[in-house]
């Protein structure tokens, strides 16, 4: 019988600051299953609006400001912070790690202080792919709890928990079997991952230019809609459906008849902003409702576009290596649209059988995914020395294997 691992998870990569705590037991072939004991999650989308985009300094500064409290609430919702009685001699290199953050440093003194070391086996810290100036922060913080408390870390690939996520239900995996394709679609990626055993990648397509979410997120701007596009465009196409609108236009599949899996998104994106143009300078003035018409038709057939793509290119590669589960995992794997698109092909046809999506909330970032792919290499006793830990903005999950 395989013994309990607790596993913290830190998630800095992007614009969410995610801590959260696990307890798991088994391994990825056996027996696996978790418990959720605390999770906790600050978005810092209201303020990157302003810059229609994830603005790195202020991203950095948000996640040091976020990470103590975020931690004091996962271990408050787990029961595991508990008032130390006795005079506290905090041990570790933590302040030499966290010289370059003072504001994080300065919130965690008083945790160390004041709180007995909780009962956690490793901490799992995204170091890549993201931006690395906010990664850093992640990881040392990471770095200093792991000083303070004597606690190995695993580093976590970003990716590979937005691969296991959509693998879970209730604390259990959810039937599959490898091969799996995973079309891996979020602000800053978009890729087809041809997966044989848990922990080994391949890479079998990829966008040429824009990420599928970066697209969402263009369009969006364009048509004056706030950032994050994603979830905009989407409410604004299923209106659209609604309405029964039929757009007038048509927007090129890109790379649809291509013979190969990878993806291209920018000309979609000079698409719309020529017909935006194409409506003359005056048109943002025109009558509320023509305005909106108009900017639910794009958002329809934009949304018709990248979901028939990334869905066709899939189904080919799901067929091409006999594969019969398809995960879909990262923030715009969040779109009902891509989904419905998806499992009704699979309906059709006689390819895979089997699809892993997860819901919309652990679609986009989050620590719990990080707690996860970090519990199985946690297990596997892969753990990384804290000096040598490194952001690496463009880490690939190829690497890992
Ligand atoms: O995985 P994620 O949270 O962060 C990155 O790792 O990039 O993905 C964020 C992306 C954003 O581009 C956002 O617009 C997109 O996911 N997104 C969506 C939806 N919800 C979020 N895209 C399309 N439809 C959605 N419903
Ligand atoms: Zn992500």
């Amino acid at each position: 019988m395989a013994a309990t691992m607790k596993i913290l998870g830190i998630e800095t990569s992007a614009d969410e600051t995610g801590v959260s705590l696990i307890e798991a037991e088994g391994s990825f072939d056996e027996n696996f299953h978790f418990k959720i004991l605390g999770n906790a999650l600050a978005s810092q989308i209201e303020l990157h609006r302003e810059y229609g985009g994830i603005y790195p300094n202020l991203a950095k500064r948000e996640h040091a400001k976020a990470l103590v409290p975020l931690l004091i609430d996962t271990l408050t919702q787990a029961g595991s912070l508990k008032k130390d009685e006795g005079p506290t001699f905090v041990k570790g290199l933590f302040h030499e790690i966290l010289k370059k953050e003072p504001e994080l440093l300065e919130a965690l003194i008083p945790l160390l202080g004041s709180y007995e070391r909780p009962q956690i086996d490793a901490i799992a810290v995204t170091v890549g792919p993201g931006l690395e100036p906010t990664l850093w922060v992640g990881i040392n913080f990471a770095r200093a709890l792991s000083s303070a408390w004597n606690i190995p870390i695993v580093e976590v690939n970003h990716m590979e928990g937005h691969v296991v996520m959509p693998m879970m239900e209730n604390g259990h995996f959810r039937e599959f079997e490898f091969p799996t394709m995973a079309l891996l679609i979020s602000g800053g990626h978009t890729e087809l991952v041809l997966s044989r055993e848990f922990g080994k990648y391949e890479r079998i397509g990829e966008t040429r230019d824009d990420a599928a979410g970066e697209a969402f997120d263009k369009v969006a701007r364009l048509l004056d809609l706030p950032y994050p596009g994603g979830p905009e465009i989407s409410r604004l196409a299923a209106e659209a459906r609604s309405r029964n609108l039929q757009p007038d236009f048509k927007f090129t599949r890109p790379m649809l008849r291509d013979d190969n899996f990878d993806f291209s998104f920018s000309g979609l994106k000079t698409a719309v902003r020529k017909l935006v143009e194409s409506q003359g300078p005056t048109f943002k003035n025109s009558p509320r409702s023509d305005l909106e018409k108009f900017k639910m038709q794009i958002a329809l057939e934009f949304e018709e576009c990248v979901a028939e793509t990334l869905v066709e290119k899939t189904l080919r590669a799901a067929d091409e290596f006999d594969v019969d589960t398809i995960i879909v995992g990262g923030g715009v794997s969040a779109n009902a649209r891509i989904k419905e698109l998806l499992a009704n092909r699979m309906m059709q046809s006689a390819g895979p059988r089997r699809l892993l999506v997860t819901s919309p909330e652990l679609a986009t970032d989050n620590a719990l995914m990080i707690a996860l792919a970090g519990y199985f290499h946690a297990q596997r006793g892969e753990f990384t020395v804290s000096d040598s830990l490194v952001a690496n903005g463009n880490l690939r999950l190829e690497t890992l294997s």
